[in-house]
């Protein structure tokens, strides 16, 4: 990595290719979650030592509710165990955790454990992790849209306010555009993930299955971010 050239400040990982890197090896496809899991805490604990300071993942879209009762439930069980055990390590390393996402459908456990994380580290300063849980790009408008029109029936703002930036800080969290958006094995789709926030971001798509992109990966992603001409519509 070329330490004098301009880092990202927000990354996305859009987590893909877990099942695949599972049946590859004859496993359930809960395994391949479970390895997805693991990478992801080795994952961001270089991702934030290097300096970036926002990560979101896509750990869970709305669409992913369709999947099998048993996937879902153990992704569910998954995150219950991971929010509850990793708890100390995010507040060891000073990282504030946050999520973006639907409440709707959401398991009380499931629920308690976004509460618990969130509280227990909202005032680390490090760098800041969201999740994507239970999130659709799309939803996330409709319910910035709903949020913004309750503001200016109950005259908080009106009408004449609503501009880019005002939209910016009512979506679920209030974060820095995207700079970078990584999805993992070989698709080349942003399914639904956070559609106003990477309007301007830069994309790359390794072949690498999730479980397998380690911090070697993620620095190669990263010397091509570095290699990109960011023009953000204008000439340069
Ligand atoms: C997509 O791969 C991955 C998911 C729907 C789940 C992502 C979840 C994790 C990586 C678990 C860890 C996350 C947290 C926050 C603890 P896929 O299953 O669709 O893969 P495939 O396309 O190969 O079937």
């Amino acid at each position: 990595m070329e330490e004098d050239k301009v880092l990202p400040k927000h990354v996305g990982i859009i987590m893909d290719g877990n099942g695949r890197w599972a049946k590859k090896r004859g496993l359930k496809r809960s395994f391949g979650h479970k390895a997805g899991a693991d990478n992801l805490e080795k994952l961001l604990k270089h991702i934030f030592n290097i300096g970036i300071k926002y990560v979101s993942v896509y750990a869970f879209s709305t669409e992913n509710l369709k999947r099998s009762k048993e996937e879902v439930d153990y992704l569910m069980d998954l995150f219950v165990k991971y929010f509850t055990k990793k708890k100390k390590i995010f507040v060891s390393e000073e990282l504030k955790v946050i999520f973006s996402g639907s409440k709707e459908n959401l398991r009380n456990d499931v629920l308690a454990g976004i509460k618990e994380i969130e509280e227990a580290t909202k005032d680390l300063k490090k760098g800041t992790f969201n999740i994507c849980l239970n999130y659709g790009g799309r939803k996330e408008l409709c319910d910035t849209v709903k949020k913004i029109c309750e503001k200016v029936m109950n005259d908080e703002i009106k009408i004449e306010d609503i501009n880019e930036d005002l939209i910016t800080h009512n979506l679920y969290q209030d974060l820095p555009d995207l700079d970078f958006v990584i999805r993992t094995s070989g698709e080349m789709r942003i399914s639904n993930f956070m559609l106003w926030q990477s309007s301007y971001a830069e994309y790359y798509f390794p072949e690498t299955l999730f479980p397998d992109f380690d911090s070697k990966e993620f620095d190669k992603a990263l010397l091509e971010y570095q290699k990109r001409n960011r023009r953000f519509g204008g000439v340069q």
